[in-house]
């Protein structure tokens, strides 16, 4: 893993009768700065564009420690043997003056990172959960990065928690113009059963994480999305082919797939289109909950014609894709994101 080595120039006169700090490292081909502020504000630029940028850090340490993570990002998706990402490095103008909610970001490696960092590189903004307190400290500095103007937990258990924030989008921006839903829950012994043998209560607890919530989230987003707007959830090619250890997890996406033909017709006439997006295997944190998933990967990658595993950044940009008004007739789709995998015997 390439890393920078930052060294620190004299310190620059700025506004606020204070002084902003310069960082330099070179690796590789790229030049990295750092510039931080006194009062935690601060951009990384890399070969002279900006590549991120906080407003609201704590001060300048904690600005610091935020961008130093997004240059190890941004060297990781850019390492010699990876792709470069999709997502531009600035930002682009197609989504500006659009809203969003982004529900489950767990960490930096979760799918819903990857689509929020897409839907704001396009100009979106957007608005972001956490599940509980233990999670809040992985997800705030992410959400810095973004500028997100309303980061609020997000239990789908905790009775209420959904329908606060729903609220304060209303309140905040008094619009939406899009979700994604990118969370999924199963009991252990439930997801390691065989479906043949989960019981009652394992059912309905994967069910009502994995699909209802979605349904419910829709029923709030419909409100705000009076001009319009796109939802979104994550799926897996589990819901139609059984994919050994997805068991009923399969079922649940089945359900949840079905969900989002029903929803895109109903909405549909509001100008609301909805979507399950179908990422390829990608290791996160809820995929380590599936036993074998290395064995999942490296036939994803031997089988798909693309022979290619897919990133986050992937799955992001073809997301915000289709919240472009340019994809205003596609809805009820699921999209394959998977290199092809799902069209091969
Ligand atoms: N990783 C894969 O290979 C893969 C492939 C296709 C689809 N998906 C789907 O993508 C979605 C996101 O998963 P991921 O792989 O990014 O993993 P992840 O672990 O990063 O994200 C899962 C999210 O679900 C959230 N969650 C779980 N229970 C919750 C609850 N009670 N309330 C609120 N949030 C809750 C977690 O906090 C987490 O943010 C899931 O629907 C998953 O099934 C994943």
């Amino acid at each position: 893993m390439r890393r920078p080595n930052w060294k620190s120039n004299d310190k620059t006169a700025v506004g606020k009768g204070a002084t902003a700090q310069q960082f330099f490292a070179t690796v590789g081909g790229d030049k990295l700065e750092i510039e931080v502020a006194p009062w935690g504000e601060g951009q990384l630029k890399v070969n002279g564009r900006e590549i991120a940028r906080v407003t609201d850090a704590k001060d300048r340490r904690q600005a610091f420690q935020d961008l130093d993570k997004a240059a190890e990002r941004y060297l990781s998706a850019s390492g010699a043997n990876k792709e470069p990402s999709m997502i531009p490095p600035v930002r682009a103008k197609l989504l500006e003056d659009k809203r969003g909610l982004i529900v489950g970001i767990a960490n930096e490696n979760s799918i819903a990172w990857g689509c929020a960092k897409a839907f704001r590189a396009f100009g979106a903004e957007v608005a972001v959960t956490y599940l509980n307190d233990k999670a809040k400290k992985y997800v705030e500095p992410l959400a810095r990065e973004l500028d997100s103007p309303i980061v609020m937990p997000l239990d789908v258990n905790a009775p209420g928690q959904m329908e606060a924030v729903f609220k304060r989008i209303e309140e905040e921006w008094g619009k939406l113009d899009f979700l994604v839903h990118s969370i999924a829950f199963s009991p252990k012994e439930a997801l390691h059963g065989r479906v043949v043998d989960v019981d009652r209560a394992g059912f309905l607890t994967t069910m009502d994480v994995s699909c209802w919530t979605f349904i419910r989230m829709a029923h709030l987003a419909e409100p705000l999305m009076r001009k319009g707007g796109t939802l979104f959830t994550m799926t897996y090619y589990g819901s139609q082919m059984v994919v050994k250890n997805y068991n009923i997890m399969g079922v649940a996406k089945a359900a949840l797939e079905c969900t989002v033909r029903y929803l895109a017709a109903e909405l549909g006439p509001k100008g609301i289109r909805v979507h399950a997006i179908s990422p390829g295997p990608l290791a996160t944190r809820a995929a380590s909950g599936i036993p074998e998933f290395d064995a999942l990967l490296d036939k994803a990658k031997a089988k798909a014609p693309a022979k290619s595993l897919v990133s986050i950044d992937d799955v992001g940009v073809a997301t915000a894709f289709l919240a472009h008004d340019a994809a205003k007739l596609i809805t009820g789709e699921t999209l394959y994101i998977d290199g092809g995998y799902h069209i091969i015997d």
